[in-house]
């Protein structure tokens, strides 16, 4: 079939609105007239890529009314305008998966011109606290569009019975704007179907997901979230172009996620004890890490007489548990041996062991290891 028998289906594909139609019969032609004439199929591309609003302002004006549950009239989703966020701290393969999503968006037109369907999807997994929905705005303000947060672990359990025909209002809508469609909690809907606890509601939702996921043109921006891939539905992950998991932060990132949440308190710190914290935090998401960061500098402006050594020893030793007596000593003698300036009663403060126990620890010959 060439390029011209393609036309009355377009037309008759816009009259009916259907996006998905149109983009696919613009594609065929794009396909057909690429060689003979470029400039046009250029076009047709630069169409399909900008078929939404190209400015923030105006895109909030022009925005349809959020998606809406048939009996309770509550919103859906939420909508946020794409606002600054600075990168998130990953290591380097995480970050260079991200970058390559979003430079796959940039060439969006060559992928267009050349014939191939760009790849509009991307799972987030891990656990809970290492930066998912952090990463989602990230990317909504990368590429400057509005993001669409779906949060499913709340809106399936009050919305049990409609949530078919809600979620497919949803992705209505999301194809209908030029946005980035967030399924936070993924899980919650996602349960694989060979679960037999399974409820019926919750496959027929797998399925109605599966087939909105796969209708999605290509200039729609789907990003999942779980924090139990386990329990994922195979199909649900065939369904993203991409998936990612994301790592817990190691040393590297947890001293570059304090560098930037302490700020200026940095330079109030030791050397010694932004190392001694960045490689002792093992374990610690890095929500965790941040919040830290603020614990501590509240508490440095709340006790101005005390060292922010002191006080970021102390709220770290708050966070990590030390249950045995073991640990205990050794928490005691690692902070002596790495802290020479400490002394007993510093401990004391940091740790929160009464003073004559950290003197009786002190005393105790064993070898010191890192806690
Ligand atoms: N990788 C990261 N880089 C920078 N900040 C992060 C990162 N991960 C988490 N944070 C901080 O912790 C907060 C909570 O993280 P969040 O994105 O809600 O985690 P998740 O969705 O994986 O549970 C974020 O708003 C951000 O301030
Ligand atoms: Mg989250």
């Amino acid at each position: 079939m060439n390029a011209f028998n393609l036309i009355p289906k377009l037309i008759r594909a816009s009259f009916d609105s259907d996006r998905k139609t149109i983009e696919a019969l613009s594609l065929a032609i794009i396909k057909r007239i690429k060689k003979d004439h470029p400039d046009t199929a250029g076009e047709i591309a630069k169409a399909l890529t900008y078929s939404g609003f190209d400015n923030a302002t105006a895109r909030s004006l022009d925005m349809q009314p959020l998606p809406v549950d048939r009996e309770t009239r509550y919103s859906l989703v939420k909508l946020e305008e794409p606002s600054e966020v600075l990168d998130p701290i990953l290591e380097d393969f995480a970050r260079k998966e991200l970058d390559d999503f979003l430079k796959e968006r940039e060439l969006i037109n060559t992928f267009l011109e050349e014939g191939i369907t760009p790849p509009n999807s991307i799972l987030l997994d891990g656990q809970p606290g290492v930066g998912k929905t952090y990463i989602a705005k990230w990317i909504s303000y990368k590429l400057n569009l509005p993001l669409i947060t779906l949060d499913l672990a709340s809106s399936i359990s009050s919305y049990l019975g409609r949530s078919g025909q809600n979620i497919k209002s949803i992705f209505e809508y999301a194809r209908s704007q030029n946005a980035v469609l967030f399924l936070d909690e993924l899980d919650a809907i996602a349960k694989r179907r060979d679960d037999t606890g399974d409820l019926g509601e919750l496959k027929r939702l797998v399925n109605v997901l599966l087939t909105e996921l796969e209708s999605c043109p290509s200039t729609c921006i789907i990003i999942g979230a779980t924090n139990h891939p386990e329990l994922l539905d195979k199909a649900i992950w065939r369904r993203f172009d991409r998936s990612l998991t994301i790592p817990m932060p190691s040393e590297k990132e947890r001293e570059k996620l304090m560098l930037r949440h302490l700020d200026k308190y940095v330079s109030r710190l030791k050397k010694e004890t932004l190392a001694y914290l960045s490689k002792n935090m093992v374990n610690i998401n890095a929500a965790d890490v941040c919040k830290l960061c603020e614990h501590i500098k509240r508490q440095c402006l709340l006790n101005p007489e005390l060292s922010c050594d002191l006080v970021a020893l102390s709220e770290f030793c708050k966070i990590t548990h030390f249950p045995s007596r073991e640990e205990k000593v050794l928490i005691c003698k690692t902070l002596k041996n790495e802290f020479d300036d400490l002394s007993q009663r510093d401990i004391s403060y940091i740790t929160n062991i009464p003073l004559t126990s950290v003197s009786r620890y002190l005393s105790i010959k064993t070898i010191v290891k890192g806690v």
